[in-house]
């Protein structure tokens, strides 16, 4: 068994766990909290959630590092560096969680020398568990999973996120993509957790996924899903996708992804 093997089995069993919790909770009364703004939400359990995963992971690999939602957002600086790092969104889609809308998820991620080796997203509501490992595919409780393989912009099916941020700028460029967009594609979508809408572009239930203001925690699981699952993850420019950048464009192909690229608005939210 290798090292990422057990880091695998480890993660698998401790965001399993961290699944019964959220099940348990997500239709009972929640005290909610703010963070950067009114809209971006956090409970208890965002926080409980995370707290099993970097407990579980740190007691049995005491020097690997951590990336996670809950514990940055007193606002340091985060860093990415070549030790193994788990970068982990513990509740993704915490308003949809607010709610009792069960589409969200814990997504976790292991990067080594910065690659990503290991994908997970889970939704234990819907018990959706998708999971990747670098160079084996990706999979839908157990089972192989591969994108739509679309090509063309009018037949395209695009998630996009308006996000949590309603600085007046970034709100008037995701107003304008959507006007811009609608036209050319057959729709499009917002569901409000962007690792499961990644994860529905490797399922091939949507062609495309977009978003400007995410975080590293939202999009590093999602992203080796999508291209273990047979689909591009790119900047929404058109360069390489980069985990800290907080901009994801992921599509069925690089045909797809390049044709969406030329008609976005870009925008360029601070770095993690
Ligand atoms: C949010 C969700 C949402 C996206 C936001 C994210 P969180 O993550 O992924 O879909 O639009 O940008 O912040 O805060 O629920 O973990």
């Amino acid at each position: 068994m290798s090292n990422v093997d057990e880091y695998y089995t480890e993660i698998l069993r401790l965001v399993k766990q961290a699944g019964s919790i959220v099940r348990e909770k997500i239709y009972q009364h929640k005290d909610v909290l703010t963070k950067s703004c009114d809209v971006d939400l956090v409970t208890e359990w965002d926080q409980k959630v995370e707290k099993l995963l970097i407990d579980g992971i740190s007691s049995r690999y005491p020097d690997h590092r951590f990336i996670g939602e809950e514990s940055t957002s007193s606002g340091q600086k985060i860093e990415l560096t070549n030790a193994p790092t788990w970068i982990i969104d513990p509740i993704d889609g915490t308003m949809n969680f607010v709610h009792g809308l069960p589409y969200i998820c814990i997504s976790v991620a292991l990067l080594i020398n910065k690659i990503t080796e290991i994908g997970i997203v889970y939704n234990p509501i819907l018990e959706q568990l998708f999971t990747a490992r670098k160079g084996q595919g990706a999979f839908l409780n157990g089972a192989p999973i591969h994108v739509s393989n679309e090509k063309e912009l009018h037949k395209a099916l695009v998630m996009l996120e308006t996000g949590t941020s309603r600085d007046p700028e970034k709100l008037k460029i995701v107003l304008q993509n959507i006007t811009l967009l609608l036209p050319h594609v057959h729709g499009i979508r917002s569901f409000g957790a962007a690792a499961l809408n990644m994860c529905m572009v490797a399922l091939g239930g949507v062609d495309a996924s977009i978003e400007f203001g995410i975080h590293a925690w939202d999009v590093a699981a999602g992203d080796l899903i999508v291209r273990e699952a047979g689909g591009v993850s790119i900047d929404p420019a058109g360069g390489p996708f980069d985990v800290m950048s907080r901009r994801t464009l992921c599509a069925s192909s690089m045909e797809l992804a390049q044709q969406l690229s030329k008609i976005l608005i870009q925008y360029y939210p601070v770095r993690d």
